[in-house]
């Protein structure tokens, strides 16, 4: 089954008035139980891709079609769900400096509002360990833990979704 499919995605970013693609007709499948890595130089427009495709910016040409629903063209955001989650490039700045670890992680899953607090709870115990963060790590406050680690605890928030 086809998982996503990009087509002709293209987006273009304004600089001092003039416009520059940092996306140019990209296009591409992912088959279900498939991984893909997109690889390039920096500044080649991977972020951009993965921006569009999880509906925080939008396109200014092209289709993306996951689990074989249009998800382009319209609102940001909403018409994905927790089917598609995202793991940010830099990770310290994806979380909410004021929560601890374990609240962070609770987040991804908590804006859906599919898990009462005792399921997040122990969702998210689960997945301390299998990120391979320390599980007495859960109190500390996101600043207090390094960028690997707290790049470990993105993937748990993007985890308990099950995407
Ligand atoms: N919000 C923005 N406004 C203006 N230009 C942007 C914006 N975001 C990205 N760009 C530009 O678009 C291009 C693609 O950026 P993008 O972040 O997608 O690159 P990348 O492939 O993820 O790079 P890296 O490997 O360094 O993470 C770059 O030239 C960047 O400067
Ligand atoms: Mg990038």
């Amino acid at each position: 089954m086809e998982l996503l499919k990009v087509e002709n995605l293209t987006k273009k970013f304004k600089k001092k008035g003039i416009l520059f693609p940092a996306v140019s007709q990209v296009s591409f499948t992912l088959e279900k139980g498939e991984c893909l890595g997109i690889v390039g130089e920096s500044g080649c427009g991977k972020s951009t891709t993965a921006n569009m495709i999880a509906r925080l910016q939008k396109e200014d040409e092209g289709e993306i079609y996951f689990e074989d629903r249009k998800i382009s063209g319209g609102m940001l955001l909403k018409p994905v769900g927790k089917g598609l989650q995202m793991i940010f490039q830099n990770p310290q700045d994806s979380f909410d400096p004021r929560d601890s670890v374990i609240e962070g992680i609770m987040q991804g899953a908590a804006a859906y509002g599919i898990y009462s607090r005792k399921e997040l709870t122990e969702k998210a115990l689960e997945l301390f360990s299998y990120v391979g963060l320390k599980e007495e790590y859960q109190n500390r406050k996101i600043r207090q833990l390094s960028g690997g680690e707290c790049q470990r605890a993105a993937i748990a928030r993007s985890l308990i979704c099950e995407p």
